[in-house]
C-alpha cells in the first residue's frame, strides 16, 4: 500500500520523508490557502518546492472548472516537474479532461469521488488515480470504506488498472481498514501516519529492555 500525506505543509511533509515510508503527497485548493500560499506564481512554486523534497507522485488541482481552462491549467502544472499528477474534480469537463490528458501520457487523480459510478467513470477515462473521500463520507453518516469495497470490486472485475487512492483519512483505523479492503493508496495527514506507531507495550517492553540492560552493565 502506498501512503501519501496529504498536506502542503513543507516541514511536515519533509517529516514523512525521513520516516522513510512516503510515496507521494496530495494536496488541494484548501489545503494551499491552509498554508497561506497563494496567488498563482506562489503556488507554482509551492508545488515544486514540494516535489523537490518527495521522491513520488505530488497531487497538484486545477482550479478551472471547463475543458479548456482544465486543460490549459493542467498542461501548465504537468510542465512544472516529472512528479506532477494532475488532479481533477469528477464532473462531466473533468472525465473529459480526463481522457484528453491520458491519451497525452499525462497522468491524472480524479477527485471528489463519492460514488461507486463516478470511479467506474474515472477508470473508463483513464485515470490513473481514483479519490473516493471517505472521511467526508462518513461526516454525514454514510459508510465510506463500504464505498472502497464497491470500487475494488468493480476494479478487480474488468482489471481496471486506476489506483484507489483513498482519501480524506482522518485517523490510523481508516488506514487499516483501507488496508484490509485493498485500496492501493491512502493520503492521510502525518499525524494519522505517525499514529500507527503507538503502542503501549512498545514503550512498556522498551523500558524494560533498557532497564534489564543497565541492570548488567
Ligand atoms: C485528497 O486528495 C483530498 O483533497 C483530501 O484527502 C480531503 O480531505 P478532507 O476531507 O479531510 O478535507
Amino acid at each position: 500500500m502506498k501512503f501519501f500525506i496529504d498536506t502542503a505543509n513543507l516541514e511536515q511533509i519533509k517529516e514523512a520523508q525521513a520516516l522513510g515510508v512516503l510515496d507521494g503527497v496530495t494536496t488541494n485548493p484548501s489545503l494551499m490557502a491552509k498554508e497561506g500560499i497563494t496567488g498563482k506564481d506562489n503556488i507554482l512554486k509551492h508545488y515544486v518546492a514540494i516535489c523537490n523534497i518527495v521522491d513520488g507522485d505530488v497531487s497538484a488541482e486545477v482550479i478551472a472548472t471547463d475543458f479548456e481552462g482544465m486543460v490549459r491549467e493542467g498542461e501548465a502544472l504537468a510542465d512544472l516537474h516529472p512528479q506532477i499528477v494532475v488532479k481533477l474534480p469528477m464532473i462531466a469537463d473533468g472525465i473529459k479532461a480526463c481522457k484528453y490528458f491520458t491519451d497525452k501520457g499525462i497522468r491524472v487523480n480524479m477527485t471528489l469521488v463519492f460514488s461507486a459510478g463516478q470511479a467506474l467513470l474515472a477508470a473508463k477515462a483513464g485515470a490513473t488515480y481514483v479519490s473516493p473521500f471517505i472521511g467526508r463520507l462518513d461526516d454525514i453518516s454514510t459508510d465510506g470504506l463500504n464505498l472502497i469495497t464497491e470500487i475494488r470490486l468493480i476494479y478487480d472485475n474488468y482489471g481496471y488498472e486506476t489506483e484507489i487512492l483513498a482519501a480524506s483519512v482522518r485517523h490510523t483505523m481508516h488506514i487499516i481498514d483501507c488496508a484490509k479492503l485493498g485500496a492501493d493508496v491512502m493520503t492521510g495527514p502525518l499525524s494519522a501516519i505517525m499514529g500507527l506507531l503507538k503502542h503501549p507495550l512498545t514503550d512498556i517492553g522498551l523500558a524494560q529492555f533498557l532497564a534489564d540492560y543497565k541492570k548488567g552493565n
